[in-house]
């Protein structure tokens, strides 16, 4: 079908010839996605009862209470509302109850926020347009709309923590004080938050009637993740290829900071990847351990990649002392490169200031040592590999010429 006009190259070829003699691992990949909700969630049943007693009033008509979900990510919050919202839709064909929802991180701005909420009740684009309208006008046509279809909603809107710290509380002031103008419907808000300290940022009144009901999340305990792993390793893999040992290193990997069962998930899908790459029979720890390297690699190089401008050059100005320096030194190194770049030059200070949070994002290693009677300083290393560095802050434009 397709000529070959060029010869395979040899790694091409080898890549085919792996996978032919290897066995597929995965029967169903998908079951390891983040987006996957498993029909069965475990551990999980206080929160699903108690999300679903919350909700239930709307199937005889009634306005839920407002309900607020909070607990470290990875503790079951998205999947437990999405479960429970799936098995209020097959129970009802009560056309008057709609259930939306958006991730507001994902959304990315409180107007895509509203304008996918406004889309999922039925309004038409070009009644909600990609941009031009106020946020004040979204929300008059959400409530116009819930009013003459007489409906009762249910908006989830998770990562609510994301579109406060964004955008602030503003338009969740209206949410949750449509009241009368939206009567004979109503409109009940689902917020799900993974930072704890999160209420913190909301106004008082915003935060009294959107946590009327609240339900927190605990972490998963390492045998918990275990258990959450075998189920899904069972639908995901094909029967023996992959270790129990495995599986218990994914769990005491991803239980090790906080019970993440996202980390938990993600490790062992790229363990998968990992082991059928390779042609390997089994999934084993070393597939795991180089899973969590992988996943490590990769968290690193989105957050450079997502570094603000100044704090790349700084960055920079750190990879050219390989084995380490000083403030200082970074300092007139940061001078000299910034030089050549479109942006302005900060005080000493700030970049001490931007070092440690580099140091807090672990790209940097910023420690006080001591120098004796002439005081202290900090010694300043990069923790990832210059060429990875390169690459990466080569892709942004603003930089181009500097490498
Ligand atoms: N109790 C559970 N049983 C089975 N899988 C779970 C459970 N809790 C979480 N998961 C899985 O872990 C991953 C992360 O869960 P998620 O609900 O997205 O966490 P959160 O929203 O709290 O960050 C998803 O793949 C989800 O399916
Ligand atoms: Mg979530």
């Amino acid at each position: 079908m397709f000529p070959l006009k060029y010869g395979l190259s040899e790694t091409v070829d080898s890549i085919f010839r792996r996978a032919k003699e290897g066995k597929a691992l995965f029967v169903n990949r998908k079951v390891l996605t983040p987006e996957y909700v498993p029909d069965k969630l475990l551990f999980r049943e206080k929160q699903l009862n108690g999300v679903a007693e919350v909700l239930a009033p709307v199937l005889h008509g009634s306005k839920p209470s407002n309900l607020l979900l909070y607990g470290k990510t990875g503790t079951g919050k998205t999947a437990v509302a999405k479960y429970v919202l799936g098995r209020l839709q097959t129970e009802t064909s009560e056309s008057k109850l709609a259930v939306s929802y958006v991730n507001t991180r994902i959304a990315g701005t409180e107007y895509r926020t509203l304008a996918e909420f406004a889309l999922s009740l039925g309004l038409s684009r070009k009644e909600i347009p990609f941009t031009g309208l106020s946020i004040g006008e979204l929300i008059n046509r959400i409530f116009e709309r819930i009013r003459s279809g007489e409906r009762h909603v249910i908006f989830v809107i998770d990562e609510i923590d994301y579109l406060v710290k964004t955008h602030g509380d503003g338009s969740l002031y209206e949410f949750t004080r449509a009241g009368d103008r939206i009567i004979p419907g109503s409109l009940s808000l689902v917020g799900i938050s993974n930072d704890l300290k999160f209420k913190e940022d909301l106004d008082p009144r915003v935060l009294s009637s959107l946590g009327e009901e609240e339900m927190v999340f605990p972490p998963y305990n390492v045998e918990e993740l275990k258990e959450i792993l075998k189920e899904r390793a069972a639908i995901a893999f094909e029967p023996s290829s992959f270790s129990e040992s495995a599986i218990n290193l994914c769990a005491a990997m991803a239980g090790s900071e906080h019970g993440d069962a996202r980390r938990a998930v993600d490790l062992l899908r790229i363990a998968g990847e990992v082991g059928e790459r390779e042609g390997l029979q089994t999934i084993d720890d070393t597939c795991v351990k180089k899973a969590s390297d992988k996943m490590e690699h990769d968290r690193i190089e989105e957050a450079v990649r997502s570094l603000p401008l100044q704090n790349k050059v700084i960055l920079l100005a750190v990879s050219r002392f390989i084995g380490g320096t000083n403030t200082g030194e970074v300092y007139l190194a940061y001078s000299s490169i910034v030089k050549k770049t479109a942006t302005e030059l900060l005080t000493q200070r700030r970049v001490s200031g931007i070092l440690a949070e580099l140091d807090l994002l672990g790209l940097v290693e910023a420690a006080v040592v001591s120098k004796g009677r002439r005081g202290r300083t900090k010694r300043i290393r990069l923790l990832l590999e210059p060429e990875t560095l390169n690459k990466i802050l080569g892709e942004d434009p603003a930089l181009t010429g500097l490498f």
